[in-house]
């Protein structure tokens, strides 16, 4: 799989990572990592915990000196016009950087100012994006008030408060709500759709499929493969399964006449990995015929992204 797309005309590309590495004493965090973010797209980073997404984020931000390679933003080396680029680029970072002895508005009015933005755009955008948040009932309070999940939107709102068209995320959604974690995907989709590139570094596998134009993924400090989601599970398609709850149930043992490669129990689910899912249901269905076991069901599970990562990232410490 392409690790670095040379093909890519360069003015289609927002950020180049150039053999990226980071040595922390005798441990390599990231080895020689290359690649292209297309302008536009929602580039996502996926890896296991320690593979060295952070790290990467870090260099590509230029809040840490690569000890080897190059980043550049929209074609201008990220060191040498390092208050140019930071301009145009919005950034939440692991961990939050925002002010907990102020209010939602002030961190707002107070990066806004930061970015050297006119008090009439601050008032505006903070209205807005309070509002686009669901913090605005809140606004006044002090952050040191707020839970986990509005303290992340007060932390996205800071870094899109001067409209960025380059923005990192580093897992922004970890940990939170089904609700605080809706809005922080609206907010990313809505940025996007209005011309902002986006990299989310991300644990969530379903989040990387749903959202991401293109997923790299990483481990021990490498790029593994980088591809659509799409493109990646189907390199895997041997993956796929057919699962099957029969009444009255029965164990994985009992089940040795339906063609598969491999059978596995999952709760009241037999689970069928299969080269053929067409020959493994037709089975199936002559097996429970035979065995006078009813079908309560039968699906059909397609490669998923989760297969991907997972075969990709073994091994891992
Ligand atoms: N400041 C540092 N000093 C020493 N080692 C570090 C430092 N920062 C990161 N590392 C090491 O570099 C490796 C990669 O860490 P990094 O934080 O980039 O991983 P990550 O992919 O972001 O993991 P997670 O999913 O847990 O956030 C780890 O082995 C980590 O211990
Ligand atoms: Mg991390």
């Amino acid at each position: 799989m392409a690790q670095e797309d040379k093909s890519a005309p360069v003015a289609d590309v927002a950020l180049r990572a150039s053999h990226l590495t980071k040595r922390f004493g005798t441990r390599t965090a990231v080895r020689d990592v290359s690649f292209d973010v297309y302008r536009g797209e929602i580039f996502g980073f996926l890896g296991p915990n320690g593979a060295g997404k952070t790290t990467t984020v870090r260099m590509l931000t230029g809040i840490l000196t690569p000890d080897e390679g190059t980043v550049s933003v929209n074609g201008l080396d990220l060191f040498s016009s390092l208050v140019q680029a930071k301009m145009r680029m919005g950034v939440i970072p692991e961990v939050g950087t925002i002010y907990v002895d102020l209010s939602a508005q002030q961190n707002i009015e107070l990066t806004g100012r930061f970015y050297g933005m006119g008090k009439e755009g601050i008032r505006r955008r903070s209205e807005e994006l309070l509002r686009e948040l669901g913090l605005y009932e809140r606004r006044n309070d002090l952050v040191r008030t707020y839970s986990k999940g509005m303290r992340q939107r007060v932390s996205i709102a800071c870094a899109i408060v001067h409209e960025p068209s380059l923005l990192f995320m580093d897992e922004p959604t970890e940990g939170l709500d089904v609700q605080s974690r809706r809005l922080i995907i609206a907010t990313v989709r809505r940025m996007n759709m209005h011309g902002c590139t986006v990299f989310l570094t991300t644990h969530n596998i379903e989040e990387a499929n749903d959202l991401c134009d293109r997923v790299c993924i990483i481990n021990n400090g490498a790029v593994v493969a980088l591809d659509r989601p799409g493109a990646l599970k189907c390199a895997f398609d041997s993956t796929q399964s057919v699962e099957a709850v029969f009444e009255p149930a029965i164990g994985a043992d009992k089940a040795g006449d339906v063609y598969c490669i491999k059978v596995d129990e999952r709760g009241d689910r037999l689970v069928f990995q299969t080269d053929d899912p067409d020959a493994t249901v037709r089975s199936a269905v002559s097996f429970a015929q035979e065995s006078g076991l009813r079908i309560v069901s039968l699906v059909t599970c397609g490669p998923s992204l989760e297969d991907a990562f997972v075969a990709l990232t073994e091994g891992s410490p």
